[in-house]
């Protein structure tokens, strides 16, 4: 369910038409739905209120502008952040240091360092290496360290290759052989206090068994983990629940996600963490562009639009299907394929599909673009970076500029010895 809708013919963000944002803004642009957003959060939070403790930390990579992280804090949620630009973000729009979450494989030395003096909440160490760095930093700047293990617990997630990451070959976490003994060696360092287990077996996963899979085999490991004297209190399942992208595509609901994880995590004494991002911001945006020309083309003519693969990137990386709508279609159909202005190939958004009739000139969306779209966004060609609006009602602001080539360019420098 989203808030984006025709009215009289025109797609309105709310109570906005997206022709207006278009002359007042111009295209490319994101453009995010505040009541999408509050909404998914909230269908989110609640179906996970099943449980007996929760704490939810919103994926910042999915879409880390700072509006809407306002938004989720403002709904309960902490971060599950990547590198100290998403923990300053996080900080800066007011999330308390206690719920945030620092996950990857790479921290450095000085983003551990930076974490710990900030105050987070939780550390999900990737390898019994990162805990002992992080360790001799704790007790060099006298603080202890709390963390979870992230456990790779060889399960397929049967989502793209690109995207998943609990198989034994994916770099994240620790291998799960080895998981109980490190899990030991930390638990008696001095500086870290080891509360839990942590997990993320892949994004957009359409289906709950491997998630489930993973879980139960989670579930083993903190048995003996505690049996060995160790504590266990927290749990991080990850994020990964999958959206629909095409119209008709049936996927999990929340509440089965959440009535998944209470069965099987049934009597095991946890706070439950969860770091949900595409679930959360999917649905709650769209890329709106326009038709630079319509050239013809091999068996269907070329839909050119002015929005690229630096703008939306999910295309040309994993194949990703977006729905194309005109911002007021017609009615008619016609056969595209639709492509950006950039000059290779992979700059291509859909071949040979149906879509509604468009021609030079006319606005239209690429749907469920609010996850993984402007996060993912870069100036290949020397393109302007993409900006970003958010709608309330009959309210909208833009969020994010457009960061034009001039400002990039003032940023670049050429040496005296070129001169
Ligand atoms: N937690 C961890 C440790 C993660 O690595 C991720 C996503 C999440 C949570 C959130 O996953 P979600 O709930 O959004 O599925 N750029 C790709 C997706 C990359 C996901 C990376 N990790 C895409 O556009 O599909």
């Amino acid at each position: 369910m989203d808030h984006f809708h025709q009215v009289n013919g025109v797609l309105h963000a709310e109570d906005i038409a997206l022709p207006m944002l278009a002359d007042a803004v111009g295209t490319p642009l994101y453009v995010y739905s505040r009541a999408t957003l509050t909404r998914h959060a909230r269908v989110f939070r609640d179906a996970l209120a099943v449980l007996p403790r929760v704490k939810l930390a919103f994926a910042v990579k999915s879409n880390p502008n700072l509006a809407v992280l306002k938004v989720l804090a403002a709904e309960g949620y902490g971060a599950d952040v990547v590198s100290g630009g998403e923990m300053e973000r996080a900080l800066a729009a007011g999330m308390a240091a206690e719920g945030i979450v620092f996950s990857g494989v790479g921290k450095t030395h000085a983003e551990l360092a930076r974490a710990l003096e900030a105050g987070i909440g939780q550390f999900n160490l990737e390898s019994e290496e990162e805990g002992l760095e992080l360790a001799e930093i704790a007790v060099r700047l006298g603080k202890t360290a709390a963390c979870a293990l992230r456990v790779n617990p060889d399960v397929d997630a049967g989502t793209h290759g690109k995207i998943s990451t609990g198989k034994a070959e994916n770099k994240f976490g620790v291998p799960y052989d080895r998981a109980a003994a490190i899990y030991a060696r930390l638990a008696t360092t001095p500086g870290l206090t080891m509360r839990g287990l942590a997990l993320h077996i892949g994004s957009q996963l359409s289906r709950l068994d491997p998630l489930e899979a993973a879980f139960t085999k989670i579930g083993q490991l903190m048995q003996a983990i505690r049996a060995a004297g160790h504590a266990v209190t927290h749990i991080d399942f990850g994020g990964g629940v999958g959206v629909p992208y095409k119209a008709g595509e049936v996927f999990p609901q929340p509440k089965d996600y959440a009535a998944m994880v209470a069965r099987v995590t049934q009597g095991w004494d946890i706070t439950a963490m969860f770091e949900p991002g595409r679930v959360i911001t999917g649905n709650t945006g769209v890329l709106m562009t326009r038709v630079v020309r319509v050239k013809e083309g091999v068996g269907a003519p070329w839909v050119v639009v002015d929005a690229a693969m630096n703008d939306l990137a999910r295309p040309a990386l994993y194949d990703a299907w977006h729905d194309f709508a005109a911002v007021s279609p017609t009615g008619e159909t016609m056969e595209a394929n639709i492509v950006g202005p950039i000059c290779e190939s992979s700059d291509t958004f859909a071949m040979g599909r149906t879509i509604d009739a468009v021609k030079r000139g006319d606005l239209a969306v690429f749907r469920t673009a609010g996850a993984y779209g402007a996060t993912m966004a870069n100036t290949y060609n020397s393109r302007p970076l993409v900006p970003e609006v958010m709608v309330d009602g009959t309210k909208w602001a833009v969020v994010a500029d457009r960061i034009e080539p001039a400002t990039i360019l003032a940023a670049e420098r050429v040496p005296e010895w070129l001169a």
